[in-house]
């Protein structure tokens, strides 16, 4: 792929410039590449019209084409502009939870890229809460498809510095608003009908669903076939992973660090509580993934030959941590 010039350009959120956000609008117009902060991660956006520019996205990835992209829009009516039917359920949900981290998968009328929804019905539909990311979708007054801004399969950005290093080349601008608050990919929920399913656990939790529609929301109890060390790494379920080898610790963490560094590895940890040498982000789950992503580029930026990943808790509040924690490591 031909190296193009990016343009990283600072946007002060509290009040994002009306000339850069036109600038990016144009890149926008013309079939380019902007990244864009949001409250979860920074995504990869295009104009979701324009088949070109959505292919676009997918080269820059390497994302393979039959994944789907999240559709971000400026408010509930723009929603409705590409869907065949907006049930009772998603106005409930947007109501409550937009503009914020919940994609709703829905029926699409066909408007949007076929490339965006990869051939399928369903369109995914997000109303970012970040200022810049909802502010550039009105003044380009365009659809964004924007997926986490990353190569496929790594880890996503949450901070400009991140998309930099492994995006510059291939995008026409970046937009840097500093470092995202939330930290992980929103929830994915399925709201097509009375089923209601959720596809990634997020921010907003599946109880919290619950308690809006009043109904049973599906989630599986894991969301994740573990990964093993023992199978071939190409057969790994790599996603959200650093380059770094990650092992997913339960238990014996002070034995299995001890024959690590007998055998001469050098290891990085990432713990909740202080642990000596390792990354500290602490007992509280929304800190914790707010920092999570920016730990695991650190600690994949070290060189390390293993990173050490102390499980946090089996509970509720950690669950969209323990997805991610699980996707991003093998178990011994
Ligand atoms: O927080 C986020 O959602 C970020 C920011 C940039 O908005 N975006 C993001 O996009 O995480 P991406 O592409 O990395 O993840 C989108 C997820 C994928 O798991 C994809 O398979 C799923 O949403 N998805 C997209 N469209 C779908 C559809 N029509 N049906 C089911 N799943 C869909
Ligand atoms: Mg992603």
């Amino acid at each position: 792929m031909q190296s193009i010039e990016t343009r990283v350009v600072q946007i002060d959120p509290s009040q994002p410039s009306l000339e850069i956000l036109q600038q990016a609008s144009n890149v926008l117009q013309a079939g380019g590449l902007v990244v864009i902060p949001t409250e979860t991660v920074y995504g990869l956006a295009a104009n979701a019209l324009n088949s070109t520019a959505v292919e676009r996205i997918y080269q820059a990835k390497g994302r393979p084409s039959n994944n789907p992209l999240i559709v971000h829009v400026c408010s509930i009516g723009h929603a409705k502009e590409f869907v065949d039917h907006w049930p009772a359920n998603a106005q409930k949900l947007a109501e409550s939870f937009w503009p914020g981290p919940l994609t709703m998968v829905l029926k699409s009328n066909g408007l949007v890229s076929s490339l965006v929804t990869a051939g399928g019905d369903s369109i995914a539909i997000r109303l970012p809460s970040h200022p810049v990311a909802r502010a550039l979708i009105q003044v380009s007054n365009l659809p964004l498809a924007a997926p986490s801004a990353n190569t496929s399969g790594c880890v996503s950005p949450t901070s400009a510095s991140h998309v930099v290093k492994d995006l510059q080349g291939k995008v026409e601008m970046i937009l840097d608003a500093g470092s995202c608050e939330l930290g992980i990919e929103s929830t994915v929920v399925d709201v097509r009908d009375e089923n209601i399913q959720i596809l990634r656990p997020g921010s907003v939790t599946s109880s919290m669903i619950s308690e809006v529609l009043r109904c049973k929301v599906n989630q599986p109890d894991s969301l994740v076939v573990p990964n093993t060390a023992m199978v071939s790494p190409g057969m790994l379920e790599k996603h959200y992973a650093p380059r770094t080898l990650a092992i997913w610790i339960e238990t014996d963490f002070w034995q299995i660090a001890g024959e690590m560094k007998t055998k001469g590895l050098q290891i990085g940890v990432l713990a909740m509580e202080k642990t000596p040498g390792a990354l500290c982000l602490g007992k509280d789950p929304v800190e914790y993934a707010r920092k999570l992503y920016g730990a695991l580029h650190a600690l994949d930026d070290m060189g390390l030959d293993r990173i050490l990943v102390i499980a946090p808790p089996d509970l509720p509040e950690w669950f969209a941590v323990r997805d991610r924690l699980r996707r991003a490591t093998v178990r011994l």
